[in-house]
C-alpha cells in the first residue's frame, strides 16, 4: 500500500519541524534513539524502523516487530519537568497512543495501567519510556518514549502465546489505516499532551485518561516489591498516577511500577 506520508518523511528526513530517522531494520528504536542522545544528539527526533530485530519492551519482554505491519517508532523528547514527574509521561503517553488509534481506526481503545493499549480486551500497543540524564547541560534529561502498534499485523505473525492477547488496527477494526496518518497523528497528540503535562495540567490528562481506564473496579494481580503476588480490586490512578489497588483484606496499595495482571 503506497503510503505518501512516509515516503515524504523517508525522502526529506523530516516529519513536519522533527527531525526524522529511517531504518529498513534495526535491532530497536529505543537502543539507537538511547544511542543518538549518548552520543551528542540534542533537540527532539524521531527514530522509525519498518523491522526490528530485538525489540524491547517492559520488563524486559520483548515486541515482535514484523516489517511491513507495525509502527514502531522511538520518540527523543526534552521535557521541562522536576524529575519527580518525569514517571507522568508515560500516563500522557498512553492517552496520546489510545486517542490517536481511536482517530485513525475509529476504534474505542482502553489503556491498562500504566499504558497498555487494548482493543476489545487486546493489546494493540504498548509503550516503553527510557531516559537519560546528562552531564552537560548538568541534569538536563532526555526521554526516549518507545512506541510500537501493531497497525496491519495479521493474526498468523503474533506468536503462540499471544494469539489470545493482541490484535492489530487492522484485525480489530477491518480498516486499512496507513502508517504515514497514524504517525502523524500520533506525534501530534503526544506533543498535545507533553504541552499539557509541562503547563502543570496532569490532573487533565488523568481525567481523560480515566474515561479510557480498561482496569478500573477489576479483580487483578501483581508482583510487589517484595516479590509477592498481591491480589485486589483497581481503584484507578491516584493524583500522582500510581495506581491504587485494594487489596482482600480492605488494605490500600500503592503500585508505582511493574505489571498488573487483570484475573479472570
Ligand atoms: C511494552 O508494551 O512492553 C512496550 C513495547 C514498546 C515497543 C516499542 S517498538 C519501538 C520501540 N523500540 C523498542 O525496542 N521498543 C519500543
Amino acid at each position: 500500500m503506497h503510503d505518501a506520508i512516509l515516503e515524504a518523511a523517508k525522502e526529506c528526513g523530516r516529519l513536519g519541524s522533527v527531525p526524522f530517522f529511517w531504518h529498513e531494520s534495526i535491532d530497536s528504536t529505543n537502543t539507537s534513539a538511547l544511542q543518538m542522545v549518548r552520543g551528542g544528539f540534542r533537540g527532539p527526533a524521531v527514530v522509525l524502523a519498518d523491522r526490528q530485530s530485538g525489540g524491547r519492551g517492559r520488563l524486559g519482554r520483548s515486541w515482535v516487530s514484523p516489517p511491513g505491519t507495525g509502527l514502531y517508532l522511538s520518540v527523543i523528547l526534552w521535557p521541562q519537568l522536576e524529575p519527580k514527574d518525569l514517571s507522568k509521561i508515560t500516563i500522557a503517553a498512553g492517552l496520546a497512543v489510545s486517542k490517536s488509534i481511536d482517530a485513525e481506526a475509529g476504534l474505542a481503545t482502553m489503556i491498562k495501567w500504566p499504558n497498555d493499549v487494548l482493543a476489545a480486551g487486546k493489546k494493540i500497543a504498548g509503550i516503553l519510556c527510557e531516559s537519560t540524564a546528562l552531564a552537560s547541560p548538568l541534569g538536563q534529561i532526555a526521554v526516549v518514549l518507545g512506541i510500537g502498534v501493531n497497525v496491519s499485523t495479521p493474526a498468523a505473525l503474533f506468536p503462540d502465546e499471544l494469539q489470545q492477547r493482541a490484535t492489530s488496527l487492522l484485525l480489530a477494526s477491518g480498516k486499512h489505516v496507513k502508517r504515514g496518518a497514524l504517525l502523524v497523528s500520533l506525534v501530534d497528540e503526544l506533543s498535545v499532551q507533553v504541552k499539557r503535562l509541562e503547563q502543570g495540567g496532569f490532573s487533565v490528562i488523568l481525567e481523560e485518561w480515566k474515561g479510557r481506564d480498561a482496569t478500573f473496579g477489576k479483580r487483578l494481580n501483581w508482583l510487589n516489591a517484595a516479590n509477592q503476588v498481591v491480589f485486589g480490586v483497581a481503584l484507578g490512578p491516584d493524583k500522582e498516577g500510581r495506581l491504587q489497588v485494594r487489596d482482600f483484606s480492605g488494605r490500600l496499595h500503592e503500585v508505582v511500577s511493574g505489571d498488573v495482571t487483570l484475573s479472570s
